[in-house]
């Protein structure tokens, strides 16, 4: 065996023996493939990373070499933290865009790679950006759920609310799936449900397949359907408070929405009855 496929069986031998080849890299535990087009992954949690349930990170993979210097840079996207912020590892939940130029590599990623992961979280899908209330609403369409799988199990969520709604659309039924297992999985595991005190609404709905419940999140809304599916007062600003992370079509239209309910958007600086963030990667 020559010297150099010795040195490439190293870095590419991650399985056994993760080598860190990269910035601030994150060693991939679990990886799952919910179709198609989403994927979801576990990396190992930086010792020293803190962040709030509902904030994001920069993640990402070396770009290929530039063809006339053959440097390589990182290339680097927001993604929400999915896990919360008591879990021993990081989850993030992910579209493969076909020619998207990094989900269209990280797709590939499995157990024993590395990713570049900037340990500097951010973001405005925290509970302290909201003033007190009784009724906690998350809405999201496609991966826009990725904080809110974060902040479905964080216990301050359920020590401030009396109860907590999550709305969220997809195209198909199967997109709903990671979200249902989620949901599932803490309404039966011991620790979680304990943590979830029976507070936890889930309202899917599809918008392009036959589905229980059909219609867009913003529809659904306005039209009072889903107050009267959940048999629940219409929102009032006094008590329900809202949280948005979807494209940017549907942030603009749930915005508008929320406003007619006299809700007013807030931010870490100053709290108030909603918030708001892209669903970043598309
Ligand atoms: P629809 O099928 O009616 O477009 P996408 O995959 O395009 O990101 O969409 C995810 C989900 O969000 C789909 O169910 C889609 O519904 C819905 N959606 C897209 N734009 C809006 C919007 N402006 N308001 C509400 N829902 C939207």
């Amino acid at each position: 065996m020559t010297e150099l496929t010795d040195e490439l069986m190293q870095v590419t031998d991650v399985k056994t023996k993760p080598v860190p080849t990269l910035p601030d890299a994150a060693t991939v535990l679990e990886v799952h493939h919910w179709n198609d087009r989403l994927f979801s992954f576990k990396v190992e949690r930086p010792q020293t990373l803190r962040f709030r349930s509902g904030e994001f990170v920069m993640i990402g993979l070396m770009n290929d070499p530039d063809p006339k210097t053959g440097k390589q840079k990182p290339l680097l996207r927001a993604y929400s933290i999915a896990s919360p912020s008591w879990e021993e590892h990081l989850e993030f939940y992910s579209i493969k865009v076909p020619d998207g130029p990094l989900t269209s590599r990280l797709q590939h990623i499995e157990p024993g790679d590395q990713i570049i992961l900037r340990p500097k979280p951010v973001g405005t899908l925290v509970v302290d950006a909201l003033l007190p209330g009784k009724r906690l609403w998350f809405f999201a369409t496609g991966t826009g759920i990725a904080p809110f799988a974060s902040l479905m199990r964080e216990p301050e969520v359920y020590e401030k609310y009396d109860e907590v709604i999550l709305m969220h659309t997809c195209r198909e039924v199967s997109e709903l799936e990671y979200g249902r297992q989620l949901v599932e999985h803490i309404k039966s595991d011991e620790i979680l449900s304990e943590i979830e005190q029976g507070k936890l609404r889930y309202y899917p709905t599809t918008t392009r397949e036959e589905f229980h419940h059909m219609g867009r999140v913003t529809d659904n809304l306005s039209s009072g359907k889903v107050f009267e599916d959940l048999g629940i007062a219409p929102m009032n600003p006094e008590t329900d408070r809202g949280m948005v992370c979807g494209n940017l079509a549907f942030n603009k239209d749930i915005m508008a929405i929320l406003d007619g309910f006299g809700l007013r958007e807030g931010a870490n600086s100053e709290p108030k009855e909603y918030v708001v963030e892209k669903a970043f990667v598309d």
